[in-house]
């Protein structure tokens, strides 16, 4: 999809040739004479137009426009929120037709957030995955232009907005890929992909190298399976090399059956996006190479499958961690902790500002949070304020859970330094108490995104969370966090 901007305002739409032009209309709309405001006026006096966000009229070849359709929107308050939700709308109105070419005009001066939130909306609303498809019917909309009373003012906005769509399509494209697709060996393919891109270089690391770190905890998950893990490293170079990096880590199991501890076959299809970690740091280097801030970044992507096998790892077994650590694993399924300690461990070595961690972790936290925020720890006020800011600013929302001491009770053993799991309850948490072990030598945060990576129902798929959020951080964070 192509997106532009430009300066419009309701006259000038009127004459804008194209398949669709969707009016954003919020509550404080005031006509003035041009055809398309006396529509509107004539629609909100006759009620069959509201300005509520997700409200929408559809007008087919109406006179004095020259697009074929319009749909007239309601935006309510403007917020990013009801952008949102109302370009959704007005794109799923109109996209089973033919519409290519759609004109999506703000009756009013939108902010930064709003702006960004159309071009997300009509993203989202428009998405097809089509790569596993024998006839594949991608999407009919193919240029977006943006309107707005006054494009140069937009532009830094509006590009990083574009990125922030070309990185959220990557991490939904990776994420939603099966298993056979999205092997580890295919996953390392992308990363090698995403360094033919400016600023970009990537080095991936198989068996023997990882043998060689000591990374025996990643190595105990993989050893399970046929497929043989990777361990990829990228790196964005934007500022000098004295800068010091953000290092991200995502989750990169392929397909989690869980291993010895087998989980139940009802939807463990949806265990392909647990990845969904890893595709977004993916996503995140896809929208760095555009963007080109002057920062440095370091994505770190443990990727193997977990699966039961005569070489499996059993319950019970005691594995030991780069870190030196040894972890007794009392259940195969809480595997992401066990790929993920030696990532983190991996990290030192870049002497970074911050480490963040991505993860579909835990089934604890859908409960806890549901698919509405991201489940975020840190050990560190001013990162976590951060993550939390860049979540409101990107409308990727995350929410701040504790990581006390006493919720590491239940990860004591007599057989290892550490167990792999805890008790049944507060399991995001104990989660986050084990991964902080790996952790201790910078400022840390991790993001449980186990309920907001992926929709599940008739609506499966990928959601590119949190791509915008780590954008935003990333984009907007100080020098560093110590
Ligand atoms: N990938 C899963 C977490 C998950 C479960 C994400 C359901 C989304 C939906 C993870 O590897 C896992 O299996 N976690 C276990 C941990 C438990 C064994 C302590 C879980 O949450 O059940
Ligand atoms: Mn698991
Ligand atoms: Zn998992």
């Amino acid at each position: 999809m192509n997106f532009e901007l430009k300066t419009f305002d309701l006259s000038s739409a009127a004459i804008e040739k194209c398949d669709a032009l969707i009016v954003l209309l919020g509550q404080s709309f005031k006509p003035a004479d041009d055809v398309l405001s006396t529509l509107v006026a004539q629609a909100l006096k006759a009620k069959d137009l509201e300005t509520k966000a997700g409200k929408t009229l559809i007008l087919y070849r109406a006179n004095g426009l020259a697009c074929t359709r319009a749909v007239l929107a309601g935006i309510g308050d403007g917020s990013a929120k009801d952008v949102r939700q109302a370009v959704s709308a007005a794109v799923s109105a109109v996209k089973s037709s033919n519409v290519k070419k759609v004109l999506i005009c703000f009756a009013a001066l939108p902010d930064a957030q709003a702006l960004r939130a159309a071009l997300v909306g009509v993203a989202e609303a428009s998405y097809v995955f089509t790569t596993t498809k024998s006839k594949p019917e991608g999407r009919v909309i193919q240029r977006v232009v943006v309107g707005v009373p006054d494009a140069p003012t937009f532009k830094p906005v509006f590009d990083r907005a574009v990125a922030a769509v070309a990185g959220i399509e990557f991490a939904k494209e990776w994420a939603n890929r099966p298993a056979n697709h999205a092997t580890p060996t295919l996953l390392a393919g992308a990363a090698q992909s995403l360094a033919k891109l400016a600023n970009i270089t990537c080095e991936v690391l198989g068996p023997k190298e990882v043998a060689k770190l000591g990374m025996g905890s990643f190595m105990a998950v993989a050893q399970g399976s046929d497929e043989p893990l990777r361990f990829i490293v990228l790196r964005y170079e934007g500022a000098n090399k004295s800068h010091a990096p953000t290092v991200l880590v995502g989750k990169g199991i392929t397909f989690d059956s869980g291993g010895i501890s087998i989980k139940a076959a009802a939807e463990m299809d949806e265990m392909k996006f647990d990845m969904s970690g890893a595709a977004s740091v993916l996503g995140v280097f896809r929208a760095l190479a555009e963007l080109k801030p002057a920062i440095n970044v370091v994505g770190l992507i443990p990727a193997c499958e977990n699966l039961p096998s005569g070489r499996a790892i059993k319950p019970g077994d005691v594995v030991t961690s780069m870190s030196g650590q040894t972890i007794e694993i009392l259940n195969t399924d809480a595997e992401g902790r066990l790929v993920l300690c030696d990532a983190l461990t991996y990290a030192e070595r870049f002497k970074p500002r911050a480490v963040v961690d991505i993860a579909t972790l835990t089934g604890a936290c859908v409960v806890a949070l549901g698919a509405v925020r991201s489940g975020l720890f840190s050990n560190n006020e001013e990162l976590a304020a951060a993550l939390l800011a860049a979540g409101e600013s990107s409308q990727d929302l995350c929410w701040r859970m504790p990581l006390d001491d006493d919720y590491a009770e239940g990860l004591k053993t007599s057989f290892a330094d550490v167990a792999n799991v805890a008790g049944r309850t507060g399991g995001a948490i104990s989660a986050a108490k084990f991964l902080q072990r790996f952790a201790t030598k910078y400022s840390w945060a991790h993001l449980d995104i186990a309920g907001t990576a992926w929709k599940s129902g008739t609506a499966k798929g990928a959601t590119g969370r949190p791509v915008a959020l780590l954008l935003d951080y990333l984009l907007a964070a100080p020098a560093s966090h110590k």
